[in-house]
């Protein structure tokens, strides 16, 4: 099948191209910049279609014309999940497409309200909208916490800086690590390195339940933070895993909506959105409301669930 990828250059995006490629399926790549594509993928695209931006709606009539399905690797900001989305949702449903994957790979939002993390209102706000106005059945996937944002990669996500998770004390060689703890550290999260989740998305959009669209939740694995220094000191034996408790979890939900209300009274939702987005991820991720039961897994039992312990002994950053 042909697969368009648009945001394919990014993290996310490069593991669909590849996870696609592998299960034997023609990708074609929608973005402004081929050439931060790895060039082992660039030279293997069925082809490449040139975008001015999220707002460049030709570029996503000549990006769809004969594709059998898209998954979106756009970024979650909202120009990007309801600007650019239901422009690109358009020309899909003037060209045919039934299969649309929608930006997504977080924390369960299915039933989450409104206002209490903003870039899930995006998501939320696009799906109503596609359930209410298009033939097309989206398809989103929860996943939890995915690899490079639990272990702070920069730019990899709201995980870093003010809101790190894990932090690197020092050199790699020093192998100190701070897992910075809000609330009593015994909360489960879900984990799914990239190329898992690609892996996931491209077999579930190859499938039966792709056209009938819905929430499908995966994940690799579930520990807790304390579970991790664990894992950790059994990859590294000499490291040094400190657990640091950052504050308890009523006091972060505090500080989290009396940091929104005040940004929102100064009309500065925009200007203070990573301040208290990274309280909102803190918050949730520490309490595991929006923790999956990974139920879809079984539908591919092909696809491989990293455990956070290969995934620490595999990739040097950690
Ligand atoms: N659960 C988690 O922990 C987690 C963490 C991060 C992300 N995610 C999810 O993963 C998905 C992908 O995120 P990502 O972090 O992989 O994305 P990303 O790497 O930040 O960006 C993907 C691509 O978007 C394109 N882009 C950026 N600015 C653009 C613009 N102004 N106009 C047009 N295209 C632009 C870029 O392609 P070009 O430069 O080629 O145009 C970029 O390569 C999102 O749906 C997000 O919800 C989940």
């Amino acid at each position: 099948m042909l697969i368009l990828i648009p945001g394919v250059t990014g993290n996310l995006g490069q593991h669909l191209c590849r996870a696609a490629l592998q299960q034997g399926h023609q990708v074609r790549g929608l973005g402004r910049s081929p050439d931060k594509l790895d060039p082992a993928l660039k030279s293997q695209l069925e082809s490449w279609v040139d975008t001015t931006g999220i707002e460049d709606a030709a570029s996503y009539d000549r990006a769809c014309a004969g594709v059998d399905a898209i998954i979106v690797a756009w970024p979650a900001y909202a120009r990007f999940v309801v600007d650019g989305q239901i422009l690109l949702l358009r020309a899909a449903e003037r060209a045919g497409v039934k299969r649309f994957h929608a930006a997504s790979w977080n924390l369960d939002w299915e039933h989450l309200p409104l206002h209490e993390i903003e870039t899930y209102d995006a998501m939320i706000f696009f799906a109503d909208h596609a359930l209410m106005t298009s033939p097309i059945k989206l398809c989103h996937t929860f996943t939890g916490v995915l690899g490079k944002t639990l272990f702070g990669v920069p730019g990899a996500g709201i995980l870093e800086g003010n809101s790190a998770f894990w932090v690197r004390e020092g050199s790699v060689a020093d192998n100190r690590r701070t897992i910075k703890v809000i609330g009593s550290g015994d909360v489960e999260l879900n984990f799914t390195p990239e190329a898992d989740a690609a892996e996931f998305t491209v077999a579930l959009m190859a499938s039966e339940y792709a056209e009938k669209g819905g929430y499908f939740r995966f994940c690799s694995d579930s520990f807790t933070p304390l579970q991790l220094g664990e894992a950790y000191k059994r990859v590294y034996p000499d490291a040094e895993v400190l657990i640091e408790k950052v504050m308890e979890l009523d006091e972060c939900e505090a500080v989290m909506r009396q940091t929104r209300k005040e940004a929102r009274e100064a009309g500065q939702l925009q200007e203070r959105l990573i301040e208290y987005l990274g309280l909102a991820y803190g918050y949730y991720i520490a309490s595991g409301k929006l923790n999956i039961n990974p139920v879809d897994a079984d539908k591919f039992p092909g696809c491989k669930r990293t455990s956070v312990e290969e995934y620490i002994r595999g990739n040097d950053y950690v």
